[in-house]
């Protein structure tokens, strides 16, 4: 089968500011794929030229076996989009927003009607229905935002940062909703900020980095890219932290947070060799932390990048 999106050689400029420096991507039907990067990376770039919104300088992509560049009345009709910012309409009211989609979509009034319920009802929208879309919350709007991309059912839908704003519940009930989506067979393009969203739903990340793709893989891939995970020791006393650190001297120091860090499988034996050796070298630290690498460590392995942050502490031990 060929795949929902390829993308070969992709590369745009604002000015004289590349911001897409000839990316390649490949995206499988029916799977989830993840473009991660902070903010500025090109996410919102990548999604415009894929949803046909904006034209590439240069470079060769096909969307649900479509040319972009010749036929984008085509890939238009198999896709949907539902942009960073919400194209919800605050002044009217959800259902009518339904309504004003499938009119687009040039569903048959009934058609569209029923459409439009059937969407609410998923979304969970029905009580809400009838009130001004401005008084919805951010969750609401985005669930409507969803709803009025599926109008048209497409099989490819491309979400920019669809929880970014978004309270923990509300995400991880977009991330359901998402994980639906996929179910029916729909091949989902996100763009996130979060690794942990990436790691939760995508079957491939492509981490986008000064205009190219610093890494792609599964979230396994990713995380066998980098070394091992490690024990961080985190003093408050300084003078406690200088004199471990000399006695610990294959540890990396971070002087900053006076902590520091000892290579570590995580393993039971591992810790206990570590426990004793820091009793024999009369080691007392305020805080010991087990740290097994996850995606936060990729990124900043291959970018150097720290504004991409879950929690990492996996298992305090005391
Ligand atoms: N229309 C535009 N004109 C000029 N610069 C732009 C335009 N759109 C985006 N940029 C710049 O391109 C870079 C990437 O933006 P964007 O794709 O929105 O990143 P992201 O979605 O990853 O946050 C940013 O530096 C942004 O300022
Ligand atoms: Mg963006």
């Amino acid at each position: 089968m060929a795949p929902a999106i390829a993308a070969k050689g992709l590369r745009k400029s604002y000015g004289d500011k590349p911001v897409l420096d000839g990316i390649d991507l490949t995206v499988p039907t029916g799977t989830v794929f993840s473009l991660l990067g902070p903010n500025g990376a090109g996410k919102t770039t990548a999604v415009k030229i894929l949803s046909t919104l904006i034209t590439a300088d240069s470079g060769e992509v096909r969307v649900g076996g479509h040319d972009l560049a010749t036929n984008p009345q085509a890939v238009r009709a198999v896709i949907g989009v539902t942009g960073q910012f919400s194209a919800v309409d605050g002044l009217i009211t959800g259902e009518e927003n339904m309504l004003l989609m499938a009119d687009l979509h040039h569903l048959p009034k009934k058609e569209g009607r029923r459409t439009a319920v059937e969407l609410l009802e998923r979304f969970d929208l029905t009580e809400a229905a009838r009130k001004p879309a401005s008084t919805y919350s951010g969750g609401m709007k985005r669930r409507l935002d969803i709803a009025m991309t599926l109008v048209g059912s497409p099989r490819i839908i491309f979400l920019d940062e669809p929880t970014t704003g978004l309270d923990p519940r509300s995400r991880h009930n977009m991330w359901q909703i998402i994980r639906e989506l996929v179910t029916d067979g729909v091949t989902v393009f996100l763009t996130t900020q979060y690794l942990e969203e990436a790691d939760q739903l995508a079957d491939r990340i492509a981490v986008l980095n000064n205009g190219r793709i610093a890494a792609e893989g599964s979230a396994e891939e990713l995380k066998r890219l980098i070394p091992g995970g490690h024990v961080r020791l985190r003093f408050t006393d300084p003078h406690a932290y200088r004199s471990a650190a000399a006695a610990l001297r294959e540890a990396a120091r971070d002087d900053e947070a006076l902590a520091l860090q000892i290579p570590s499988d995580g393993s039971q034996r591992e810790l206990r060799s570590i426990l004793d050796w820091l009793d024999s070298a009369g080691v007392e630290a305020d805080e010991l932390t087990v740290h097994t690498p996850d995606l936060d460590d990729v990124f900043f392995a291959l970018t150097g990048d720290t504004t991409l942050t879950t929690d990492q502490t996996k298992e305090t031990v005391r």
